[in-house]
């Protein structure tokens, strides 16, 4: 395994996180290799979510990590096929450190995607699950979270303390 490198905005490599990425078609070890290293690095970041476009890889596929019990997920090829119910809660992108800004998002989603041996899986997810699809589904189309901010981004610094349980970077 090895860590990538996370692209952020306001640097010379930025331009990739505002593309369209390609579906994935090929499931193989160099796939495998791919998660594992996007794993490695979302951890080492302590980030509960990384799509491919954060490591320079404009491909459909992102990893999360919201709730330690359940572990790792490698999501593929995601389609977000029911939505339902509104939350607005800070949120942050480990390729825009330390601002974070309120996002609009389905309270609870189902999503179908492959998983890394190329099967078609179905999930449904709430919360901060729900939230950090939405993010990371944004990433592969190019989205990043400031464009969808209600009011201003602000530093993590000036987060209220209520907000600071929102405090995620996806
Ligand atoms: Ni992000």
């Amino acid at each position: 395994m090895a860590l990538r490198n996370i692209v952020k905005v306001n640097t010379e490599a930025e331009s990739v996180l505002y593309k369209k990425t390609r579906i994935v078609e090929r499931f193989d070890e160099k796939l495998k290799q791919l998660a594992e290293d996007m794993i490695e690095t979302m951890h080492e970041a302590n980030g509960v979510g990384l799509a491919a476009p954060q490591v320079g890889i404009l491909r459909r596929m992102f990893v999360m990590n919201v709730d330690s019990e359940e572990g790792d997920y490698v999501i593929i090829n995601p389609e977000i096929c029911e939505m339902e119910g509104e939350s607005i809660a800070y949120e942050g992108c480990l390729s825009y450190p330390q601002m974070f800004g309120r996002v609009k998002r389905p309270l609870k989603l189902k999503l179908k995607y492959h998983d890394l041996d190329g099967k078609i899986n179905e999930m449904e997810a709430e919360g901060l699950k729900a939230r950090c699809i939405c993010h990371e589904t944004d990433h592969l189309h190019g989205i990043m979270f400031t464009e969808k901010v209600i009011g201003n981004l602000v530093h993590e610094s000036q987060l209220a303390e209520d907000d600071a349980e929102d405090e995620n970077d996806l």
